[in-house]
């Protein structure tokens, strides 16, 4: 990814200052967001927000509707009256899981998504493969741009790894940068990860959490489910706690050590909130 140059100094900068670079709105923002499900209430009055280029870590135990905000925010399920979707600064009344997509948002699914036999770069650009002019695969560009992403993109180190690679061969870790890499390439601009660690090793881990970083390097944004404060709190730049369908506490990681946010999240598990903490908010 190129980065602008350093903005010229002095009273040009104002004027040259890029529209964007300060006053954009947030990439997401949802306010009051709501979802019962016959006598269950998932979310409660849910305030939520993804900056442009922002790792948003959302902590929670079973049940606390961390899934389904990803899945009102996907498209997949429409909240309750009352609430409001802002993606861009505009208000969207009927998120569809095609529009969400088309507005650049993307889940990646560990196991789900690839298929094992096929090599990497077949997994890459599956159901979207490069043709040539005449029409016919491109084999050697495709082969040719998974060699880039892999290496420059997200810091594919091992050499074992070449686009030919089968994809069963890798370790968990590995999988999930590769589904990552995809929506990437694909021009996701925030992508969605629902418990990427779930079932990987210490060392998977440790992996799935550097093609996260990847993300944030890439100059895109990332919601990044897990149960653990230990993963999340090394790659976000905000967390969010819910509890029993609210947001019990925010932080950004900026202004709290491991060890504090630790203690808080016990204060949740114990009281149901974060009393006498005022949230940081982003
Ligand atoms: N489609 C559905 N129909 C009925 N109830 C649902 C549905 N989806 C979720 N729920 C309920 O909503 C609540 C929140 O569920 P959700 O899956 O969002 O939790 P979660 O935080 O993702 O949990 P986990 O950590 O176990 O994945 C739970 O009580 C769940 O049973
Ligand atoms: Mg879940």
């Amino acid at each position: 990814m190129t980065r602008p140059g350093a903005p010229p100094a002095g009273r040009d900068a104002r004027k040259q200052r890029e529209p964007d670079a300060v006053d954009a709105p947030d990439l997401l923002r949802l306010t009051g967001i709501s979802k019962t499900f016959g006598e269950v209430q998932a979310l409660q009055g849910v305030d939520f927000r993804v900056g442009r280029n922002e790792i948003v870590g959302v902590l929670g135990d079973n049940g606390a509707g961390k899934s389904t905000l990803i899945k009102i925010i996907t498209g997949y399920h429409r909240p309750d009256r009352g609430g409001e979707i802002v993606i861009d600064g505009r208000r969207v009344a009927d998120l569809t899981v095609a529009r969400a997509r088309a507005l650049g948002i993307e889940t990646v699914y560990q196991e789900k998504a690839l298929a094992d036999k096929q090599s990497l770069w077949r997994n890459i650009f599956m159901g979207r493969e490069l043709v040539t002019a005449l029409g016919l695969l491109d084999l050697g560009r495709m082969r040719r741009e998974t060699r880039r992403l892999m290496s420059e993109e997200m810091g594919f180190t091992s050499a074992a790894v070449t686009p030919d690679t089968a994809v069963r061969t890798m370790s968990g870790g590995e999988r999930q940068g590769v589904a990552i890499v995809r929506a990437l390439y694909f021009q996701a601009r925030l992508i969605i990860l629902d418990e990427p660690t779930m079932g990987l090793s210490v060392s998977e881990t440790q992996k799935a959490l550097d093609f996260v970083r990847g993300i944030k390097r890439a100059g895109k944004a990332c919601i990044f489910i897990d149960h653990n404060v230990f993963h999340v709190y090394p790659v976000a730049d905000r967390i969010v706690v819910l509890d029993r369908g609210r947001v019990a506490g925010e932080f950004r990681k900026a202004g709290v050590t491991l060890e504090e946010l630790t203690r808080r999240l016990q204060q949740v598990a114990q009281t149901g909130s974060l009393d006498g903490t005022p949230a940081a908010q982003g």
